[in-house]
């Protein structure tokens, strides 16, 4: 079965969990949106850095599939953000299980499997918008504006199995 692994990333980690994916998973197919030519795989995972509660536009069009490019493929999502659990505040809901149903939601059907990674904010890699806009969000929920990291190891591995357990590769 081939695979192609497609995904979005601001500062890198999402690229760099991509690149594990595929490692483990004996892949060189894998496309950052922002220079993806073709869809060609069996098995297509797809996967999007969060910023502000979405994940990326382009990545959500691309779940849209309006040119009909993911039909009859498998599809696995992910997301890698810092607010992996869910979390009701007020009347917003946000958090890794809201940011995936909204990559569920583009696609339109179960994907195979879907996991949610922890990634990692480096305070000096950030720029512009980007910049001003965490440290608002820090100082108003009260929190040091300060590198986070919450990437983890195993979760690539979880995530492998996930794959293998619903289908041979
Ligand atoms: C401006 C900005 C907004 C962010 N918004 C969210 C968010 O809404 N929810 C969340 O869980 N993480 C949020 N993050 C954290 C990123 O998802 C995390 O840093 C991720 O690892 C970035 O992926 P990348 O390194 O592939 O770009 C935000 C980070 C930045 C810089």
């Amino acid at each position: 079965m081939s695979i192609q692994i497609i995904y979005y990333s601001r500062y890198g980690s999402t690229g760099e969990i991509a690149q594990t994916i595929g490692k483990k998973l004996r892949t060189n197919a894998i496309s950052d949106i922002r220079n993806l030519k073709e869809i060609n795989g069996d098995l297509i995972i797809i996967g999007s850095a969060i910023f502000t509660e979405v994940p990326d536009e382009e990545i959500l069009n691309l779940l849209k599939d309006e040119g009909g490019k993911l039909k009859d493929k498998q599809v696995a999502i992910f997301v890698v953000c810092l607010r992996k659990e869910y979390l009701k505040a007020g009347d917003k809901e946000v958090g890794g299980p809201v940011y995936i149903d909204k990559m569920e939601k583009a696609l339109g059907r179960p994907p195979l499997t879907s996991k949610i990674f922890g990634g990692r904010m480096i305070v000096a890699e950030l720029e512009g918008e980007d910049l001003k806009r965490t440290e608002e969000f820090s100082k108003k929920q009260g929190m040091p504006f300060k590198d986070v990291n919450v990437m983890a190891k195993g979760e690539v591995d979880e995530f492998i199995q996930d794959i293998k357990a619903k289908i041979d590769l």
